[in-house]
This record gives structure tokens, sequence and C-alpha cells, in this order.
């Protein structure tokens, strides 16, 4: 056996990805190191989601390069967004033998058997069709306990901020009866919990083609196929995201309410409070709309953790626009959200219509404003949860002290509590005692 040694950045969904590859690199004879002295072979798998993220992948090009002039057979891979964005461009210069967009990964085999020195391969061409629906993927042990499972790939909105569209392609929904049997073969494997992944998982929408004998002139919406995969097992929970604020629909929300295994959590990324702004963005919600949806969701599935995004000093925000940011948080409450500063990608509709004009100590100071805000908010959710019951899902002893186990309650909060009977993988009942900003403490019931 060859050794594969890979390091992924980004999304869940490539985290996803990296599983495919994995599995798809193991029929051709490699298995999975994760020592990067003893590799055959070197792959990142990329994030271009804002400069940072590409960043942080040259500095680790620079060790690969390092480890390259210690063992020249070493082979150094770059696969996924970055590579589908720069293209040829990481060939210049750089020691890099491979370069793969998203959905090249079936030919990783070939393609890496063809390299010869001085003969780099590339192959970023997207495709309107791949899901990849019949591969199995050799999953990379985040806990044993809950599964990634890619319904969708690429996106069809066109967030003038966003580099997906470029580096993902088009949107294509999965075959149902594969998520289905991937599920339901994570169940058999012990997984107790599978995670739904798309960047719209509400635009889901999978047609039967018309040769098929079995399911012609069917087709499957996000909220049947939420369905078929909650029926797999009452023990099999079912988490997903992303959701989409003018997509999301009632029928997704009662589907939820109708089912205990399905999580009550949503991630809902808001981006901003402002509606010039979220105009600006290219989203297709306003401040009203969105706040109509927030308390729809409350309305339907009643203690529903709810999670977002949002995006500070993007091209043009005022103070004004800022402060109905911070309005709707105070607002909202949400449980928990991944705040960035808004970083120019080049091609996207931003970068070429609109100028990144918010200064860099204004953007950090709107950045920290959020997140002062959002860590209050954040803490007075996770005090309120103080004397209720709730039932948890264990991942595994608590990084912070190896005596308590750890996992997360159906709202996605993180609870810890003292145990030495229970293992990864079984439920509790838990009784909330206290809570720290982003961790509810516990004790068995
Ligand atoms: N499909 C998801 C988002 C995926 S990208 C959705 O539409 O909600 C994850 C997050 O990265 C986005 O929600 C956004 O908050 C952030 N992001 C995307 N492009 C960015 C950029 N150019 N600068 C800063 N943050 C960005
Ligand atoms: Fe990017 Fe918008 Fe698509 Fe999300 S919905 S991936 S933010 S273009
Ligand atoms: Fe990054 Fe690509 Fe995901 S840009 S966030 S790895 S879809």
């Amino acid at each position: 056996m060859k050794k594969l040694y890979i390091e992924t950045y980004g999304c869940q969904m490539n985290v996803n990805d990296s599983e495919v590859i994995l599995s798809i690199l193991s029929k051709a004879g490699y298995e999975r190191t994760e020592e990067m002295s003893e590799a055959d072979l070197i792959l990142a798998n990329t994030c271009s989601i804002r400069e940072n993220a590409e960043q942080r992948v040259f500095g680790r090009i620079d060790v690969f390069r390092l480890e390259k002039k210690k063992r020249p057979e070493v082979l150094i891979g770059i696969v996924g967004c970055m590579a589908e964005r720069l293209k040829d461009k990481l060939l210049d210069g750089r020691i890099v033998d491979l370069v793969a967009g998203p959905d090249s990964y079936r030919r990783l085999p070939e393609m890496v058997a063809a390299v010869n020195p001085g003969n780099p391969q590339i192959d970023v061409q997207l495709s309107r069709t791949e899901t990849y629906d019949d591969i199995a993927p050799l999953r990379l042990d985040r806990n044993g306990v809950s599964a990634y499972i890619s319904i969708m790939r690429g996106c069809n909105n066109c967030c003038s901020y966003c580099v997906v569209p470029y580096t993902r392609g088009a949107e294509r929904s999965r075959d149902p009866y594969t998520i289905v049997r991937e599920a339901e073969e994570a169940f058999a494997a012990g997984y107790k919990e599978v995670n739904l992944l798309g960047q719209n998982v509400d635009s889901y929408l999978w047609k039967a083609p018309e040769d098929c004998p079995e399911h012609c002139g069917e087709s499957v919406n996000f909220a049947q196929l939420l369905e078929k995969v909650a029926a797999i097992s009452p023990q099999l929970r079912v988490r997903f995201s992303t959701s989409y604020p003018s997509d999301i629909t009632d029928e997704v929300l009662y589907t939820m309410a109708a089912h205990s295994n399905i999580c009550r959590h949503i991630h809902f990324p808001v981006q901003s409070g402002s509606d010039a702004m979220l105009e600006k963005m290219r989203r297709k919600y306003d401040r009203k709309w969105y706040l109509e949806r927030v308390a729809r969701i409350r309305e339907i599935v009643p203690d529903c953790g709810l999670t977002t995004d949002v995006i500070a000093g993007f091209c043009g925000e005022s103070e004004e626009d800022h402060r109905d940011t911070l309005s709707l948080f105070e607002e909202v409450g949400f449980d928990a959200a991944f705040m960035f500063q808004y970083s120019e990608r080049p091609g996207t509709l931003a970068a070429r219509k609109f100028e990144d004009d918010v200064p860099p100590e204004v953007k950090t100071r709107r950045l920290n404003e959020i997140i002062a805000l959002q860590n209050r908010k954040g803490a007075e959710n996770y005090r309120k949860m103080i004397g209720r019951r709730l039932e948890v899902l264990v991942e595994g002893p608590s990084k912070k002290t190896p005596e308590d186990l750890c996992g997360r309650a159906s709202n996605y909060m993180m609870c810890v509590w003292p145990d030495s009977v229970h293992k990864a993988g079984d439920y509790v009942q838990v009784e909330v005692v206290d809570a720290t900003p982003a961790t509810l403490l516990c004790r068995l019931v």
C-alpha cells in the first residue's frame, strides 16, 4: 500500500469531499497516514472563501515543499476550491505535481499515475452532474458518532461577495435513494447522527431521470428527503445545513416538528441586518422577511436552536447599516454565530462592481462589536437552559475535563457532565445545572 497524507480546510462539505477522495484513492492502493514524513502523496483539500483561508494554505505548501526537498519522490497535490479558483497559477514557480478541482476527484488515480518530473497534472473541469453518489466515503474519524453526507453540490445563488459558485459550479441534487442508502450504512456502522450538507439545502430538488424504471416521474424535495432519512430509525439523529432564509419552507419546519429525531437546530445565515447591504449582497430576502422566518421557526419548532453567519464591513457599509446588524442580533438572540470581516474575492460580482471601501480598522471594530454583543446574547441563551432536562448524544470525553463526557443536545448546545458509565454513541438524559457562555454543565438524571 502507498500512503496518502491529506489536510482539509474550509467547510463541512470539504471534509466530506476528503472522505470521498480517501475512498477513491483507497481503491487505487493508497491508505491514509497522519504522518507527512511517511507519505507517498500529500494532498491539501483547500478553501477560497476568504483571503486568509488561502494564505494558510500557501503557508502549508511551503512546508510541503521542504518535505519534497528531503524526499523528491513524494507527490504534492492541491485539490478543492483553491485548485478551482487559481488553476494553473498554482503550478507557477511552486513545486506542485497535481491540481484537481472539486468535480475531478474520480480522475485522481489516473492523474497521480501520470505525474512525471516536469509533467504536472491538472484537471479543473466543473461538471453539471457529478455528485459522487455511488462512492462510499471513507469517514475521517472525527468522533465515530456523526457522519457527513453531501446531498447536493455547487450553488445557484449569486451572493455578490461569494466565491463558491465559481469554485463549486452549478447546483445539482444527488439521488435521494443513494443518500438514504448511505445514511443506512452509516447507522449500521455505528453512527448515530447524519448531517445532510449543501450550500442551500432548501433548494434540494431531485427529479428521476426519464428512463428510470423504478422512480419514473418522481421528484423529491428537501422536506421529503428529510422525511425519508428520519424514517431510517428513531435512534438516528438527522441534522442539516445550510438553510437559506428565503428558501426554507413551512413544509420543512412541519417535517422537523413531526420527527423528534430531526434535530431542533437551524443554521440560518443572515449576513447583515441592513436591507441596503442585503440587496447589495444579492441575498434574496430583506430584514423583515428574515425576522418573519425566525418567528415562524419558533412557532412551528419550539425550542429550535438558531445559529448564523454574518459579514462585517461589506462594500459601502455605513455606521447605520452596521447598527442594523447589531439590532438584528439583539432582536433574534442567536445561540452562536460565525462572524467574519468582509474579504474581497477576485472575480466575484462585488469585486467587479463595488469598492471595498470600509477601512480595515473599521471592519475590525465593527466585527468586535458584533462579537461582544453575540457573546452576551449567546451566554444568556445558555443560562436560560438551567433547570431543563435534555437528551444528549454522547460524543466522548470532554476535552477540558477528560473524566467528564460531552455531547450535543438536539438544539446543538454542547453539554458536559460527570459520567463513568456511558460511552460515545449512547443517548443519555441530563439536567442542566449551570452554564458557561458556550457549554451547558449538566448532571445525569
Ligand atoms: N451557503 C452558505 C454560506 C457558505 S460560505 C449561505 O449562503 O449561507 C460560509 C460563510 O462565509 C458565509 O455565510 C459568509 O458569512 C462567509 N463568507 C462568504 N464569502 C465571504 C467573503 N467574501 N468575506 C467574508 N466572509 C464571507
Ligand atoms: Fe455563497 Fe450565497 Fe451560495 Fe451561500 S448561497 S454558497 S453565500 S453564493
Ligand atoms: Fe471554502 Fe469551498 Fe467550502 S470555498 S467554505 S471549501 S465550498
